[in-house]
């Protein structure tokens, strides 16, 4: 008896230095989930980083350290793929084809690059186009679904448009993604802020959780964080965002119901204590494995050199499609042409 086929998992992170709790909660924890039932690819988006102003040497140790959290956050090389973007290079090739079937209208309405870039004629170009390279991530692999935090769901939707309009004009060439964004912890807020997500780009330092941040600093931020004055606990994001963002965090945490959660509160410091302490625990095993990781970057290059064949390999045989699907001649056939 056939088995029915898996469906195929696609995402992306761009190297950031430090891995912030919006990171692991909106995207790795569903990925690691998605690994062990998917057929999976992670992606370390390094093109992507270079929409914006970075160091050379930064965007190399970045890669490699991004690719250590994910291993530390239980991504398993034996049951998914991990690899560098520019290392296949098809990506950038299918994004030239995507690009010229994505509308400067389609682009324009992009929220992430009018909070950004609009109306600063410095931006880079790579900034504005920077959602059809996202969108050749995963229409490259014909991914069914792309695990993310809420605020890639624009990006998903043009994803899915281009790949749809694509398929229509030049016949059935890419899977139309769906995206899937987990219940809890989808958007994590700032803790200093928290109308605004958590970002390394927009928030400050007290703001942000880090995968890296010590249990003191872990308590103190939590301690620090933004509530309000009416000392009542209950979750509604809209009206009390500081508190359900802490239920949220705590219930990610802990794994149970944010409302239930809040029941067992009565004022602010016990829930901050607790999430300090649940946060706490959560990071202790992925900081314990970061450190075994820290002194094994062999390890970590050989699973970029494994995850990049794969990735190639499944890459290539979508990009040569779409290619012949537009029209261009195959490369086999100008060998031909010219050979015999
Ligand atoms: P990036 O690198 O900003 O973030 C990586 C993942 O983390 C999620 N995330 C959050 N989730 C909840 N709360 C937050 N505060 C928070 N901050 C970040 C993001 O939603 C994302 O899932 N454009 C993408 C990278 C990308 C990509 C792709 C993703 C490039 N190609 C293909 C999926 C598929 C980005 O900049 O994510």
């Amino acid at each position: 008896m056939s088995k029915a086929k898996k469906s195929r998992v696609l995402s992306g992170v761009q190297p950031t230095g430090d891995v912030h709790l919006g990171n692991y909660l909106g995207a790795f924890s569903s990925w690691v989930q998605a690994q062990d039932t998917t057929e999976s690819l992670f992606c370390i988006v390094d093109l992507h980083a270079l929409t914006v102003e970075i160091d050379p040497g930064e965007l190399r140790s970045n890669t490699i350290e991004m690719a250590k959290y994910l291993l530390a956050c239980g991504l398993d090389p034996e049951k998914c793929a991990i690899f560098v973007q520019s290392q296949v290079p098809e990506h950038t090739y299918l994004t030239w084809l995507l690009e010229c079937t994505a509308t400067m209208g389609e682009l324009n309405r992009m929220t992430q690059f009018k909070d950004k870039g609009r109306g600063n004629d410095s931006v880079k170009v790579g900034l504005f186009t920077y959602p059809v390279l996202m969108a050749a991530d995963i229409l490259a692999y014909n991914a069914d679904l792309v695990p993310v935090g809420e605020d890639q769901k624009q990006h998903l939707e043009l994803a899915r448009n281009i790949a749809i309009r694509f398929n229509s004009r030049y016949g059935e060439t890419f899977v139309v993604p769906d995206p899937l964004i987990p219940k809890v912890g989808a958007r994590v807020m700032d803790l200093q802020t928290p109308t605004s997500k958590m970002s390394k780009s927009t928030s400050s330092p007290q703001g942000i959780l880090y995968l890296s941040d010590t249990p003191e600093q872990i308590d103190k931020k939590v301690r620090r964080a933004v509530t309000d004055n009416d000392a009542e606990v209950f979750y509604d994001p809209h009206n009390k965002p500081g508190v359900s963002n802490l239920l949220e965090l705590l219930g990610c945490a802990t794994g149970e119901n944010v409302d239930e959660l809040a029941t067992k509160y009565t004022s602010y410091g016990p829930l901050k204590a607790d999430t300090a302490e649940a946060l706490t625990e959560l990071l202790r095993p992925v900081q314990a494995r970061i450190k075994e990781l820290s002194d094994n970057e062999s390890y970590v290059l050989e699973v970029l050199e494994r995850g990049r064949v794969r990735a190639s390999e499944l890459a290539r045989a979508t990009v040569d499609r779409a290619s012949q699907a537009v029209g261009l001649l195959p490369a086999k056939t100008i060998q031909g042409i010219g050979g015999h």
